[in-house]
């Protein structure tokens, strides 16, 4: 029995920065951006989002027509905690009016923790075929501003449908592990921006591509050349390119540098203007590729590599179903992307610094977002949510 992913659905804020307003501010040359890190926009979250709306505005379009009621797990991946101890995914399943014999649990591994939550949701639907696993993946990923890494910053959370006889892409049961403790980048608990060593950082992420491979092809009958399409891990869009040419070359794979490429630039489109959403990256690359695809993808055998700094990787497969085209949302993502507002640097520094309540009074929070979900105030070290 075929198990996988049903729909796919992304939301990101409807602010963002444009990375050349970025290095005018720092008086970097552009172009370290545009071509050197291959971004060219970050997302910045209003002050009434966070990772529990974007998740929510995220899965929203695939609970339509009572399409929820087959649901009988939420698994919330994230690295931007709201909480220690209450899931954020509580705060969804309201939101979006899961049934109340819904099981919900939040899952933390870095960027890695939505492809545990993914493999976690197939063995669960594997085992009860007629259940449903709703898999949500919400990240803001914040540096230290002046930093190297403040141009990798962004937000987005994704929403995966996971079902048996799924109508975009069958995972394949084989995977390809990676563990080793490092500190590569770290978010201690009393800190809101990620400490990261940058340069060792992908390092390590290229290190662990190699382990998982070499793990994956131990299980998996699959070669290289049977892949027509790679998903990686989207820090941001060069360190998806770097990888894939040191695997073509591990491979010694026979493809010109522009075939290379070819298997990966539609993966980096959406990326590209949203930056960094951790857990949630490498999954908007998917319906980047999918939606952006300038040929049908069915029946095609997809690699993806999966990395969460510290750190835990995944190499893993699965192939695009016959008829995928008809269940993409790929115009409402491009008019989400299209709609969205550019911000100053000023007022980028102002989103940037907002208040972060935590004092245990009642605080009301600005009505920004454009999206269906808000923060409208924190009291007494509550979150309260609304549907707007
Ligand atoms: P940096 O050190 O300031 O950048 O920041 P750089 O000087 O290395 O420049 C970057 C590239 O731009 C270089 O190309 C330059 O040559 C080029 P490369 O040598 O790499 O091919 N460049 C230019 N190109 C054209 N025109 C120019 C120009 N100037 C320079 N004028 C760094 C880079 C990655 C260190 C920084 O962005 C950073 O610290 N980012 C955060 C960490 C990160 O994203 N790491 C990625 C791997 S770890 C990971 O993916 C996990 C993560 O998502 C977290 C999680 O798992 O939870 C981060």
């Amino acid at each position: 029995m075929s198990v996988g992913i049903d729909e796919i659905s992304f939301y990101t804020s409807n602010y963002y920065l444009d990375l050349r307003t970025l290095a005018e501010a720092q008086q970097t040359d552009p172009d370290k951006y545009y071509v050197g890190i291959g971004q060219e926009k970050m997302g910045m979250a209003a002050p009434d989002e966070d990772i529990v709306t974007m998740a929510a505005n995220a899965a929203m379009p695939l609970l339509a027509e009572g399409a929820g009621e087959r649901v009988t797990t939420l698994l919330f991946a994230t690295e931007t905690g709201i909480d220690q101890s209450k899931a954020a995914g509580v705060y969804v399943h309201r939101l979006l009016g899961l049934s109340s014999n819904c099981r919900v649990v939040e899952l933390k591994q870095a960027c890695y923790s939505a492809t545990a939550a993914l493999q976690m949701a197939c063995a669960l639907v594997a085992r009860k075929p007629d259940s449903k696993v709703l898999v949500v993946a919400s990240d803001v990923a914040r540096y230290d501003l002046n930093t190297p890494g403040e141009a990798t910053q962004g937000c987005g959370a994704v929403a995966l449908m996971i079902s048996a006889k799924p109508r975009l892409v069958e995972i394949d049961p084989e995977v390809g592990n990676y563990t080793e403790d490092v500190m590569d980048f770290w978010r201690p608990n009393y800190r809101a921006t990620a400490l990261v060593d940058g340069k060792y950082s992908t390092k390590i992420y290229l290190k662990s591509l190699k382990k998982a491979w070499e793990n994956f092809r131990t299980v998996s009958a699959l070669t290289f050349n049977d892949f027509g399409h790679f998903c990686y891990h989207l820090p941001f869009g060069r360190m998806a390119q770097k990888a894939h040419q040191y695997l073509a070359k591990l491979n010694k794979s026979a493809l010109s540098p522009e075939q290379q490429e070819y298997q990966i630039e539609d993966t980096l489109l959406y990326n590209r203007a949203i930056g960094n959403s951790y857990t949630a990256s490498m999954y908007i690359g998917l319906a980047s590729l999918l939606e952006n695809g300038k040929r049908s993808l069915a029946g095609e055998r997809i690699g993806f590599f999966s990395y969460g700094s510290g750190c835990v990787a995944e190499f893993f497969s699965g192939k695009v179903v016959e008829g995928y085209e008809r269940w993409l949302h790929r115009d409402r993502h491009r008019q989400l992307l299209d709609a969205r507002q550019a911000l100053s640097y000023d007022e980028y520094l102002q989103l940037y610094r907002y208040p972060d309540p935590r004092d245990g009074e009642h605080h009301d929070l600005p009505a920004v977002t454009t999206g269906r979900f808000r923060l409208a105030a924190i009291s007494h070290h509550k979150r309260e949510y609304v549907v707007c």
